[in-house]
């Protein structure tokens, strides 16, 4: 299992503070939520946030963009620092282009689907991909409940990159919690994110070794 902490529920004040945490208690990804208010209702940060950052701080950014035609900003956000960049199948008219793209430029590309999508909207672009991140809420917010049908989309996504023999991560956004790790990692999931149950439970260390506990890793 990697960990994924989502930064939307800590501390924008502290920003270089809660990455540094993060690094000393042994996580190795952090994940950015980035909201334009049309996409999803709220607005978070963009580029410049994460370009200061960056020189700060060594884990792994899984960059999830929740923002319209995220074509228009994947320069800008590699040259940020993003080492992952995903992008909403629901966001881009032309999907397999804007993934394409972001492996051109250097990252590794990620493809969300909200809650109500289908799986069958990544048919054909699942060579393009390193990973799919399965939104378990609908995306906009922190602290929302985790949406159950979401184990059934991870098993069958499981199902068919293991007939493709494709080596692509599933990644689980939203109310992820030790509670539902272990059946979340028996579905398939690769990649957790955690935004609330992982920054309202200091210290961090101790935070990441209950989700770990959870997964039955002793990492
Ligand atoms: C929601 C974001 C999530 C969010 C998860 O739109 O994509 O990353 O931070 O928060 P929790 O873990 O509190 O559901
Ligand atoms: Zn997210």
């Amino acid at each position: 299992m990697i960990l994924s902490p989502s930064l939307l529920s800590s501390d924008f004040g502290r920003l270089a503070e809660e990455l540094a945490a993060l690094e000393e208690a042994g996580l190795s990804w952090v994940h950015w939520d980035i909201m334009d208010g049309s996409f999803v209702p709220n607005i978070t940060v963009g580029p410049p946030v994460i370009a200061s950052l960056r020189q700060r701080s060594g884990l792994f950014f899984d960059v999830h963009l929740m923002i319209e035609a995220p074509e228009r900003h994947l320069a800008a956000f590699r040259d940020a620092g993003a080492d992952m960049l995903i992008v909403h199948a629901e966001a881009t008219l032309h999907l397999q282009r804007v993934l394409a793209e972001i492996r051109r430029l250097g990252m590794q590309a990620g493809v969300a689907l909200n809650p109500a999508s289908p799986l069958s909207l990544l048919e054909y672009v699942l060579d393009d991909v390193d990973m799919v991140l399965v939104m378990s809420v609908n995306p906009g917010f922190g602290g929302q409940r985790f949406l159950f049908p979401t184990y059934a989309k991870i098993r069958n996504l499981r199902e068919i990159l293991d007939a493709r023999g494709l080596n692509v991560k599933i990644q689980i956004d939203g109310g992820v919690e030790p509670d539902n790790v272990a059946e979340l990692l028996r579905s398939g999931a690769d990649v957790l994110v955690s935004g609330s149950a992982f920054f309202n439970f200091p210290p961090y260390a101790q935070r990441r070794a209950a989700f770990e506990k959870a997964a039955g890793t002793t990492k």
